[in-house]
């Protein structure tokens, strides 16, 4: 690759870096998102030419050169540009691609512009799906979305549908479908599903940015570097759970992705369930720079030969931090689901709910996947006298700042992002904790 036009370099939080090529890329944060870390850049279309170091098959070096379209070499320059930057040899096929960026409100007009153009040129050749949006796309109304958000939205919706990308609108897509096996190379962008996708299933993907994604999902590769080498896999850092009080999931979830930073944690004491699972890894990846986790009782061996250290986490220090997440009780909105309700955690909040009546003292949003909501009907009618079953977003994608400033979840992952993307006054509190606050 030439890079004798590159302006800094891709190392340190901050640095930008024009490859001299159609792609820059980013370490940086930009306006409406947020930060990332050198290892999950974000990609920005710019303009001119690349040479490079993988090594690339006779059909692929084809789809370089333009030979099956602009739309299709677009793609395969992004993702050679990325094995360039991170040292890979060559690119290998994926199972699935799960793009983010689906929302008006994360990727504003200039993303708008750039799908629109994007979508007459190509099309995803491996399943792809797409993460949540800024609205629900039957009650957008109802949740106090303006008619500028929702055309913008529609227009992304459209964009994705041109490019093939399926409308899941989840960032659960392995509740909804796509769920990918064991050893399987993936490209998937929501933080909260890579780390599931690695950690509890097994399967093996970077965490992506909106873009990248995209382009794997086009051209059914991903160039072959950090998660999807098994020598990358190995954890660094051993954490010792004393025990998880009932609902402190997220909590510990989110304590462990600060004390591993960007290690690989191996992780004792984890005795929960795959909803568990689901919001610790989210909250851990939100709070650190961590997409894999390892834990004892994991159906599969480890290598536990580079672990560096041990760190000793008392159920002491999970109740410091849900002090400090506690906040204020004076809530406009009581958000639900984040990541996304599965159908047993649907069942779960109408069990306790199902006989009591509403407190009426805020407002409240269960947010889930269109596949949960279809699937538990009697359910749902229960939790639509609490407040909105919403399918397709979730209370940080949609424009929740300009309804609501105090905000309660049941989130660590949501912790993280409430209050920078949201503009919230955040408070946490268990699951159950919010079922009773908002009934009695
Ligand atoms: Fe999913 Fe939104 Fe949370 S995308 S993980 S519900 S921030």
């Amino acid at each position: 690759m030439d890079i004798t036009e590159a302006s800094g370099t891709p190392n340190g939080a901050g640095d930008s870096l024009k490859l001299g090529f159609e792609w820059e890329v980013v370490t940086t944060a930009l306006p409406g998102i947020p930060d990332r870390p050198a290892s999950h850049p974000l990609f920005y279309y710019t303009r001119g030419r690349i040479l490079l170091d993988v090594h690339l098959t006779a059909d692929e070096e084809r789809i370089l050169a333009g030979e099956e379209g602009h739309g299709r070499q677009k793609a395969m320059e992004l993702l050679v540009a990325l094995g360039d930057i991170y040292g890979a040899k060559r690119l290998i096929p994926i199972a699935s691609a799960q793009v983010s960026g689906a929302s008006f409100k994360t990727i504003g007009d200039a993303g708008l512009r750039f799908l629109e153009d994007f979508s007459h040129e190509a099309k995803v050749t491996v399943r792809s799906s797409l993460n949540p949006l800024g609205l629900d796309m039957d009650r957008w109304r109802e949740m106090g979305v303006d008619d500028r958000f929702h055309d913008r939205q529609s227009r992304i919706v459209a964009a994705y549908a041109s490019l093939g990308v399926e409308p899941l609108y989840t960032c659960t897509p392995y509740l909804s479908g796509n769920r990918p096996r064991r050893g399987q190379h993936l490209a998937w962008a929501e933080s909260s599903a890579t780390v599931f996708a690695n950690s509890v299933l097994g399967a093996m993907t970077n965490r992506e940015g909106g873009p990248s994604a995209l382009a794997a999902g086009i051209i059914g590769k991903t160039a072959e570097y950090g998660l999807h080498l098994k020598e990358n896999r190995r954890p660094r850092v051993r954490i010792d759970l004393e025990e998880i009080p009932p609902g402190m999931a997220p909590l510990a979830g989110y304590l462990v992705g600060r004390l591993a930073g960007n290690r690989i944690p191996h992780v004792t004491g984890l005795e929960i369930g795959p909803d568990g699972h689901k919001s610790f890894g989210a909250a851990m990846a939100a709070s650190g720079a961590v997409s894999l986790y390892s834990y004892s009782g994991q159906s599969w061996k480890n290598d536990l030969s580079e672990i560096e250290e041990t760190i000793s986490l008392p159920v002491s220090e999970l109740r410091e931090c849900e002090h400090s997440l506690a906040g204020g009780d004076d809530w406009d909105l009581v958000a639900l689901g984040c990541p996304h309700c599965s159908p047993a955690e649907l069942k779960h909040m109408a069990s306790r709910l199902k006989d009591r009546r509403p407190s009426g003292d805020c407002d409240v949003w269960f947010c889930t996947s269109r596949r949960a909501y279809m699937s538990c009907p009697r359910e749902i009618a229960v939790l639509k006298r609490f407040g909105k079953v919403l399918c397709d977003t979730c209370m940080v994608v949609a424009p929740i700042e300009t309804m609501y400033s105090k905000t309660a979840s049941d989130s660590g992952k949501a912790m993280v992002y409430l209050p920078t993307l949201g503009k919230q006054k955040a408070s946490f509190r268990t699951t159950d904790s919010l079922l009773e606050a908002i009934s009695r």
